[in-house]
């Protein structure tokens, strides 16, 4: 069946915790040191959600800004799709709570977990549903608080996540507007780069799992890295090539954040400006699947991004998955 809507993100919205926690203050606790952390990763600060704070209260903030730009109220939300890797429950979803939360009694309600790549799997589910009628106003979250699942003895990880949430509503757009090409990947071949082990049916979490720390993140970095470089590019280019377009059509880069180096690797091959791609791991870290829609709330609400550009999101993560979408922005 061909779509008989056009989708596009009609409202964005973000929340990030006050609470800030720089590489100095890393120096304190692990073997590791502000430069090290700068040159290999961009990463300088991070926030951290305190420890009442879990991922549906940061992502009904991120909601509720959302739903005010759409000029929208909650109670017109008709789907909400929380991508999360860390959510406040195995059961109840994050997206029942976030439900309850902020109102939007009409609203269908659930998680997706593709790890970093989860907020574009969200987006492009939710195109889906858009294009076909059967809802007009979808909530699509990223929302993590990777600091309640990090080992804070492990320099390998620790130094690199934040918390915070992500919020876009999904609507109906001018035909000339919204999505304009889709890719999703998978590679379980690579789940055991990055994983919690334990706290699911394979290993339940018991007092050796937690002895052993298993239950925080455990993650192959330079494999991941390599995996990174390549799909970020790859990716990118497979999005600009589904809508019909070149390179020289790219308006903005929204990447997921997380380290620099991939960041630059991907838009050096894409040959791409600078001030083309949006960059703000420097100040939150790697957020997982908020942080492309944190990225893309800050450069619309910095209006970087105006009517008619297009923009690329792209990103990656553990499971492996990736994803990518093309946009042209519709307000
Ligand atoms: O969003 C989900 C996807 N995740 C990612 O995209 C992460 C991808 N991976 C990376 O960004 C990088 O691999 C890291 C930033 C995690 C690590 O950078 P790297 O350049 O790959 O370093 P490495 O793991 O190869 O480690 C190099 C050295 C090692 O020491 P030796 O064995 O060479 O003596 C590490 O032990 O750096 C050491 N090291 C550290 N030193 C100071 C590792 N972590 C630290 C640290 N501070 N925090």
């Amino acid at each position: 069946m061909g779509a008989l809507f056009k989708a596009g993100i009609i409202g964005t919205g973000s929340y990030i915790p006050d609470n800030i926690v720089t590489n100095k203050d890393l120096e304190e606790i692990i073997d590791t040191s502000d430069e090290w952390i700068v040159s290999r990763t961009g990463i300088r600060e991070r926030r951290i959600a305190d420890a009442t704070m879990a991922t549906s209260d940061m992502a009904s903030i991120a909601a509720k800004r959302a739903i005010k730009k759409a000029n929208l109220s909650p109670k017109e939300i008709e789907l909400i799709i929380v991508a999360t890797a860390t959510p406040d429950n195995n059961i109840p979803s994050t997206a029942c709570i976030v439900q309850e939360n902020i109102g939007a009694v009409n609203a269908a309600a659930f998680d997706i977990n593709a790890a970093c790549s989860g907020f574009i799997y969200g987006l492009i589910t939710a195109d889906q549903f858009i294009a076909s009628g059967i809802y007009r106003n979808i909530l699509v979250i990223g929302a993590e608080s990777l600091s309640k699942f990090t080992d804070w003895t492990d320099r390998n990880t620790c130094i690199l996540f934040g918390d915070g949430a992500g919020a876009t509503v999904v609507g109906r757009v001018d035909k000339e507007y919204g999505i304009l090409s889709r890719y999703l990947g998978a590679d379980g071949g690579g789940s055991d780069l990055l994983k919690i082990e334990a706290g699911g049916s394979r290993m339940p979490a018991d007092l050796k799992t937690v002895e052993k720390r298993l239950h925080y993140i455990y993650m192959d970095g330079s494999e991941v890295f390599k995996f990174a470089v390549r799909i970020m590019t790859s990716a990118s280019e497979r999005a600009v090539t589904l809508a019909g377009l070149t390179n020289k059509d790219i308006d903005f880069l929204i990447p997921h954040q997380a380290n620099i180096r991939i960041i630059e690797a991907a838009r050096k091959r894409l040959k791409l400006d600078e001030d083309k791609v949006y960059v703000n791991l420097d100040r939150f870290g790697n957020m997982s699947a908020a942080s492309i829609p944190v990225a893309l709330d800050e450069a619309v609400e910095s209006n970087i991004i105006s009517k008619g550009d297009n923009i690329i999101m792209v990103g990656f993560g553990g499971g492996l998955t990736w994803a990518s979408a093309l946009m042209k922005w519709a307000y």
